[in-house]
This record gives C-alpha cells, structure tokens and sequence, in this order.
C-alpha cells in the first residue's frame, strides 16, 4: 500500500521512498530565503519539476555528481542539495563531504545546505555529517512539492559552511522560529 507515494506496505521500508525526485517544497525555500535573499547559486541535483530555481542547475544527465559545484558562484553563495533519495544517498553524501573539504581548502566561501531525512544510524549520514558544522532538526514532517502526505519520517539541514557564518546564523534563526532544533550553527 502506497500513501501519497511513499511506502507504507508490509515487507516495505517505511522509511524510504520509491521515488527519487521529490521535489523541495515552498516551506524550505522560505527558510533559505531568510538567509540568502539572492537565492540559490547552485542546485548540483535539479529536475524539470522543481521549484527551486537556482542560478546555475545541473540534472542527472550532467551528473552533478562529478562537476564542478564552486564554478561561477558569486562569494559566499549557496549551494542547494534536495539529493535522490535510496541508494544513490551514499554517493551524495561523500560527494558533499569531498567538495566542502575541497572548497574550504581553496578558501571558496560558500555554504553547502543539504536536505535529507534525519537517519541518524545510517553509513550516509555519518558520512555527511563529515566536516559539517551544523544540523538542524525540522520541526514535523516535510510535505514535498506534489505529495499528498508528509513524509513518513523527520528531515534536517546540514550545513557545511566556509566564510559564511552570518547568513547561516540568519538561516539557523528563522528555522527556529519554526520549532526547529538547532546544533552548532
Ligand atoms: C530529490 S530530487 C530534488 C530535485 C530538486 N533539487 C529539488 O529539491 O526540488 C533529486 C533529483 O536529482 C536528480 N539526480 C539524480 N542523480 C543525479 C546526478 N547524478 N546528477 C544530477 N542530478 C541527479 C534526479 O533526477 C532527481 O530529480
């Protein structure tokens, strides 16, 4: 049985989803927009769907995988990840981890926020929290853009930040007013 697309039958993981390409709805968008009111720079992740509207976007026919994600963002801009959820998650997660340490060895300034569910035990998000400088809970559950139910289990942000720690403050400070909870950043 499926309830507004994410598995819910017996046998199923009931916390992962069938789909890879749930799109960010408005409610995270906002709460980037209180901290960079310039938008996104960069959505390494993008589909024709979205509604993020990044300045620079790459698909999975790009593979933002292997691109270049600090290419042509202004200073201290903000890079967006809404990664493809299931297995394709570690991947991500590495790839996030490697490009911040890369950036902050070059002394590129950006911010690396990064949407995923709060899977605390698993390989992936340990392997995100690598280097990363902040976590925030979401309060409730996430109604992705389309869906017809939040999601069956918790999201957060992780923040990976080099240089720019007042909008990352300003990010951290409208999530709280949301009912977030918010660690280091
Ligand atoms: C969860 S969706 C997020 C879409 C958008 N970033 C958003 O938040 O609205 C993840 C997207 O990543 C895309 N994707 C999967 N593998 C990719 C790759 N290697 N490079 C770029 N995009 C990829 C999928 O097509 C999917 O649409």
């Amino acid at each position: 049985m499926k309830v507004g697309g994410w598995n819910r039958g017996p046998g199923e993981a009931i916390f992962s989803s069938d789909k890879m390409d749930w799109c960010t709805p408005a409610r995270i968008l906002n709460l980037l927009r209180a901290a960079w009111p310039e938008g996104v720079s960069l959505d390494p992740c993008s589909n024709l769907s979205s509604i993020v509207c990044p300045a620079k976007a790459y698909t999975v026919e790009d593979n933002g995988l292997v691109q270049d994600w600090s290419d042509g963002l202004p200073p201290q801009g903000l890079i967006y990840v809404n990664p493809p959820y299931g297995k394709a998650l570690d991947e991500w997660a590495t790839t996030i981890a490697l490009k911040h340490a890369a950036m902050r060895d070059a002394g590129v300034m950006h911010a690396i926020v990064t949407l995923v569910p709060a899977r605390t035990d698993t390989q992936w998000f340990r392997s995100l929290m690598t280097g990363a400088e902040g976590i925030i809970f979401l309060e409730g559950r996430i109604r992705f853009l389309g869906g017809e139910a939040s999601a069956p289990f918790p999201s957060c942000l992780i923040v990976h930040q080099f240089g720019t720690i007042t909008k990352v403050q300003k990010l951290a400070e409208a999530c709280r007013k949301e009912g977030a909870l918010v660690f280091n950043a």
